[in-house]
C-alpha cells in the first residue's frame, strides 16, 4: 500500500489514484483531466458526486491552463498565499479538467499545497492533481498515512507516507465575486491574514456556516452542506469564555451521561484534562490552550480516537474564535452536529 515517490507519481500519470500528504491534511490524488480516475476518487471515497474537488498544481504557471480569468485580488491573494492552505474559486476554462471534478459548475477550486513532497510528487506527474481529503467521506479528514489506511486500504492504489500533516485542517477555500472576497470555508489561512494582505478597502465575508445555518447569503461551498467530520458517538460541543465555568458544565454533562450508562469522552485542551478523569471513560487531549495551532493539528487525530475507543457521548470543549480557531470551531460545531450548549 505505501508508495514511494517515483512510484506515486507515475502511478498518478497513468491514471492512478493515490493519498499524498499536505500540509494541511493528506489528499486522495488522482489526474484532473482524466475522468476514469477522478471517478474512481469518488468511488474510494463514497462521496456524493454533487461536490466538487480541489485541483492541486505545483507552480502558478499552470494555473493558465486552468482559470479563464484571474483578477487583481485574486492574483494578490496568489502573490501572498501561495505555496500555502489556500483555494481560489476562478471560472474554470472549458474542458481544462473533467467534468467530473467541477461537478458541472462553471468554476474550478485551485491551490498550490505547501509541502514540499506534495509538490514534488504533482510536478513529477506531469498532471493537474484533483485532490478530496484522503478519508471515506463522512469521516475526519487524515493527518496520518494511518488514517488514509483506515478509511482507504484496498480501494486506492498507494499512499505516500510523509508523517503527520501540519496545519491538521482544510484549507480555506474563498471565492472573490464583485470586489469582495467570499469565504466558503475557514481553514488554514485566516481571515485576519486575508484582510492584512488585502487592506482594509477590501470587504471579506467570513464563512456563514456555523451552527447548522441553512441557506446562506452569497457563494457557496457545495461541500459544506453535508455532515463531515464527525465521530460515531454522539458529541455535545460546551462553549463559553469563563474557562472553569466551562469545565463546571462539561463534567456536569460528562457525569450525567455517564450516568446514564453512556461510554463516555471528553474532548479537551491539555491543561483542563485532569479535571474530567473521575467522570469520563477517556479524557482525549486536544492540543494545548497557549497554542491554539497544537489544537487544529490534533483535532482529526482527536476525532477518530473517539471511535477507536467505542465512545458513544463524547463532551467537547470549545475554544477561542480568532485566528486558526474560527476554522477549528467551524469543525468542532460540524463535528456535534449542532448539539453545543453556550455557558
Ligand atoms: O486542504 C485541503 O483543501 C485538502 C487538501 C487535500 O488539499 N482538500 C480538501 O478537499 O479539503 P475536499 O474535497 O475535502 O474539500 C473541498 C471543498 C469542498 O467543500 C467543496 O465543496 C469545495 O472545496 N469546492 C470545490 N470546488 C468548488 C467550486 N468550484 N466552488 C465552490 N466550492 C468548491
Ligand atoms: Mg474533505
Amino acid at each position: 500500500m505505501e508508495a514511494g515517490l517515483e512510484q506515486a507519481a507515475a502511478s498518478l500519470a497513468a491514471g492512478g489514484v493515490v493519498a499524498f500528504p499536505t500540509e494541511t491534511v493528506y489528499g486522495l490524488g488522482g489526474d484532473a483531466r482524466s475522468t476514469e480516475a477522478v471517478s474512481r476518487i469518488f468511488e474510494a471515497k463514497g462521496r456524493p458526486s454533487d461536490n466538487p474537488l480541489i485541483v492541486h498544481l505545483a507552480d502558478p504557471e499552470a494555473l493558465d491552463g486552468l482559470a479563464e480569468r484571474v483578477n487583481e485580488i485574486e492574483r494578490t491573494l496568489i502573490d501572498k498565499f501561495w505555496p500555502g492552505p489556500l483555494t481560489l474559486v476562478l471560472p474554470v476554462r472549458p474542458d481544462a479538467v473533467s467534468p467530473l471534478v467541477t461537478a458541472g459548475l462553471d468554476t474550478v477550486a485551485v491551490r498550490i499545497p505547501a509541502h514540499e513532497l506534495a509538490r514534488k510528487l504533482i510536478a513529477k506527474s506531469g498532471c493537474p492533481i484533483a485532490a478530496p481529503s484522503a478519508n471515506r467521506s463522512g469521516r475526519p479528514s487524515p493527518t496520518l498515512a494511518r488514517h488514509v489506511m483506515q478509511d482507504l486500504d484496498g480501494r486506492i492504489d498507494g499512499v505516500l507516507d510523509g508523517g503527520p500533516t501540519g496545519v491538521g485542517l482544510e484549507s480555506t477555500v474563498v471565492r472573490v465575486l464583485d470586489g469582495a472576497v467570499h469565504v466558503l470555508r475557514p481553514g488554514g489561512v485566516t481571515v485576519e491574514q486575508l484582510q492584512e494582505a488585502l487592506g482594509p478597502e477590501v470587504p471579506i465575508a467570513p464563512a456563514n456556516l456555523t451552527r447548522n445555518s441553512g441557506e446562506a447569503e452569497g457563494p457557496r461551498s457545495p461541500g459544506m452542506k453535508y455532515t463531515h467530520y464527525a465521530p460515531r458517538g454522539e458529541m455535545l460541543l460546551i462553549t463559553g469564555s469563563d474557562p472553569q465555568h466551562l469545565i463546571n458544565t462539561a463534567h456536569r454533562a460528562a457525569d450525567e451521561a455517564r450516568r446514564a450508562h453512556r461510554r463516555v469522552g471528553v474532548l479537551a485542551p491539555a491543561e483542563h484534562a485532569a479535571a474530567y478523569e473521575d467522570v469520563a471513560d477517556a479524557v482525549i487531549v486536544c492540543g494545548s490552550l497557549h497554542d491554539i495551532h497544537s489544537a487544529a493539528q490534533a483535532l482529526y487525530a482527536a476525532l477518530r480516537e473517539c471511535d477507536e475507543r467505542g465512545l458513544n457521548f463524547i463532551v467537547a470543549e470549545g475554544f477561542p474564535e480568532d485566528g486558526i480557531g474560527a476554522a477549528l470551531m467551524n469543525r468542532l460545531r460540524k463535528a456535534a452536529g449542532g448539539r453545543e450548549l453556550q455557558v
